[in-house]
């Protein structure tokens, strides 16, 4: 934790910090914004505020007992992301993984069924060199596999629809390395469910990973950010 009089801040990446309770990215779009989202510079470098109750990521950075930047992936590296959205969590990944003009040489395929939400990554993909946005189907994987020729060793992902957690297991088989880390953001109410209560589904989910081959590391409660809501942290073993 660097030190000075008026900040405790701490680097979890080169370009994602901590600063007191909030969590920060060297914007890799100098002067822009992606989702209204404060500006403000460290050192006469332009970071973007990243706000968790707006990302399930940036929700479980803060959240995490274990060291924060362990959720973060390679800077430089390819990554999948199911269930991409408006771009928001994409953003401070894109800051962190590609930097200004892909400097880092880094790739984000972005997955997402939603025309409307392809539109918003469209254009941001045209600032933010190095994010691939894909109108598709996170369970076909046929029709966009080949913009990953090589597996990941970080995968996300967050498509708030049934049957998630198979989405998520067979993306994995095809996509993740072994020992890569799989991320995976749950929402309780997306799943039919008819038993004890969420943090008994949240068990039951937790198990079945580890049956299909996965280690999980931690299930991080994103409580207070995005209720009802838990991120797996899955290193896959087989
Ligand atoms: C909760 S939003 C994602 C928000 C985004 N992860 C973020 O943090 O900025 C869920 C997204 O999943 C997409 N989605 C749902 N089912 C999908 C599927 N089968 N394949 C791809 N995307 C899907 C929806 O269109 C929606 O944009």
């Amino acid at each position: 934790m660097g030190k000075n009089r008026q900040h405790r801040f701490e680097m979890l990446s080169w370009a994602v910090r901590l600063e007191n309770r909030s969590l920060w990215s060297e914007n890799a779009d100098q002067g822009n914004t992606v989702y209204g989202e404060s500006l403000r510079k460290f050192s006469g470098i332009e970071y973007r505020r990243w706000d968790p109750s707006r990302s399930k990521l940036g929700a479980a950075i803060m959240r995490t007992r274990r060291d924060r930047s362990y959720l973060l992936p390679d800077p430089g590296s390819t990554v999948l992301y199911l269930g991409a959205g408006h771009g928001t969590s994409i953003s401070h990944l894109h800051d962190h993984i590609c930097g200004a003009r892909n400097d880092l040489g880094g790739r984000i395929v972005a997955v997402d069924l939603a025309p409307r939400c392809l539109r918003d990554l469209t254009h941001l993909a045209s600032l933010r060199p190095g994010l691939v946005p894909v109108l598709g189907d996170a369970r076909k994987h046929n029709a966009w596999g080949v913009l990953l020729p090589r597996k990941v060793k970080w995968l996300f992902q967050d498509v708030a629809q049934s049957g998630q957690v198979e989405i998520f297991i067979n993306a994995c088989r095809r996509f993740l390395q072994i020992n890569g880390i799989g991320l995976l953001s749950l929402k309780a109410a997306s799943e039919r469910w008819t038993g004890e209560g969420e943090d008994v589904l949240f068990e039951k989910v937790a198990e079945q990973l580890s049956e299909t081959g996965f280690i999980v590391e931690e299930s991080i409660k994103l409580t207070g950010y995005e209720d009802n809501h838990v991120l797996f942290v899955a290193r896959r073993v087989e």
